[in-house]
């Protein structure tokens, strides 16, 4: 029997103990720390697909507020002297140690993507909108790349504010840095986390 549009867009009931594959993969959904990531990084028609997966994130008027930065190869230790350089600037009394931490944090990983926040003004779309947009545009790519079989962690630190960095990066005056996404393949298993309960954070409203 053919399915009518009411019926097709009737909530799933899923049952308990057959979960659907892709229902399951959602829940299991994890971070990967940087120090389990190795090589190799996601590339070719991988990082592909993962860049892809942003592109399908709920996005209110179409207009794709943000743009991505590869951070791969000798560009991450690069990266790390901006780090640290930056760091520095921002903490001129940092011990030796520190710094060097510092310069460390892009080189856990193989490959860093930068989300970069671009709002635009738009009379309809206030830029939180935009900004969720974003959210949910890295955690797609978060969810892709772990459907490939690679790790991955949001990051970002007070790094993130620092407009010299930025500056040194090429954004724009206008534009934001909301952290980074270090991937890389796993070299330890970090499944089967516990989840809280998402009824202790959701009711019916009465009327
Ligand atoms: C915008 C954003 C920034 C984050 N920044 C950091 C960070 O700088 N350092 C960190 O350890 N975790 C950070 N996290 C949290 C991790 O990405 C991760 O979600 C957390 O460790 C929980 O692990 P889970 O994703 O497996 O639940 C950030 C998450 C978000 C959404």
């Amino acid at each position: 029997m053919p399915i009518t549009r009411r019926q097709q867009y009737k909530p799933i009931k899923v049952p308990t103990m057959n979960i659907p594959m892709a229902a399951n993969f959602i829940l299991q959904r994890q971070s990967t720390p940087a120090k389990y990531h190795a090589e190799p990084a996601p590339e070719g028609e991988h990082l592909d697909l993962i860049l892809r997966a942003a592109m399908s994130a709920p996005d209110h008027g179409n207009m794709r507020p943000w743009r991505f930065l590869l951070v791969r190869g000798a560009a991450l230790a690069r990266l790390g002297d901006l780090f640290a350089e930056g760091f520095t600037r921002r903490n001129p009394s940092a011990s030796a140690e520190l710094i060097e931490r510092e310069r460390s944090k892009p080189t856990r990983s193989p490959l860093l993507i930068l989300l970069i926040a671009s709002p635009q003004p738009n009379p309809k779309v206030p830029e939180w909108e935009q900004m969720m947009s974003l959210g949910a545009a890295a955690e797609h790519m978060q969810l892709m790349a772990q459907a490939l079989g690679y790790g991955s962690i949001w990051l970002s630190g007070e790094r993130c504010q620092d407009r010299w960095l930025l500056e040194q990066l090429g954004l724009q005056a206008s534009e934001k840095l909301y952290g980074y996404l270090a991937m890389g393949t796993p070299t330890e298993d970090c499944t089967a986390k516990r989840r809280a309960d998402a009824w202790s954070v959701t009711q019916d409203w009465p009327g």
